[in-house]
């Protein structure tokens, strides 16, 4: 496999890297693929189905098997599931095989986007919307070092056509 091969976006749920994911794919000319569908299609479930009858293990397996099937296919933009960095060796894996970016957002604006989404991310089932900016907080904050490991750490910043300008800007000196 040629190094430098795919792009992958990671970072927190709600960081926009499904978004941005498809935008640089449009702009690159490179195929999008999101982790959590090939999850689902491979599967058959949806993620929230699988973290109920297999467990959070059992989706982790699957989430790492799903991305080494990425290695021997054509360059392609990738964006990853939240926790993906975070199990087996799947961040050296991307970064041995592609071009990692991770998505910086602070997490007031995590609890904003995610605030309304919690129904599809087992993870926050649980979570209350009063604990959630907490729960977000400390959940980045155990998953930074390896959220960190990535080539291109991005803050994202207003406006939004400038902190495209400065993805594309930082993937060309890679
Ligand atoms: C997860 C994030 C989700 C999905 C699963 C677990 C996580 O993906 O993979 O619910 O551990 O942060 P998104 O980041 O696309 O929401």
């Amino acid at each position: 496999m040629q190094t430098r091969q795919h792009i992958f976006l990671i970072g927190f749920m709600g960081c926009g890297k499904t978004y941005w994911g498809q935008v640089l794919a449009k702009k690159l000319g490179l195929p999008f693929h999101d982790l959590d569908d090939l999850i689902a299609t491979r599967s058959g479930k949806s993620i929230a189905e699988i973290f109920t009858e297999d467990g959070e293990p059992g989706f982790r397996q699957l989430e790492h098997d799903t991305l080494q099937t990425l290695a021997d296919s054509p360059p392609s933009v990738i964006a990853t599931g939240g926790g993906t960095p975070c199990f087996f060796d799947n961040m050296e894996w991307m970064n041995a095989c592609g071009t990692t970016i991770y998505l910086s957002t602070p997490s007031t604006l995590l609890a904003e986007r995610l605030r309304h989404e919690k129904e599809i991310r087992p993870l926050l089932h649980l979570v209350n919307n009063v604990d959630l900016q907490r729960f977000i907080e400390n959940k980045v904050k155990e998953r930074a070092p390896f959220y960190l490991k990535a080539n291109i750490v991005l803050e994202q910043i207003e406006p939004l056509s400038q902190f495209f300008e400065q993805m594309c800007k930082r993937i060309s000196e890679v």
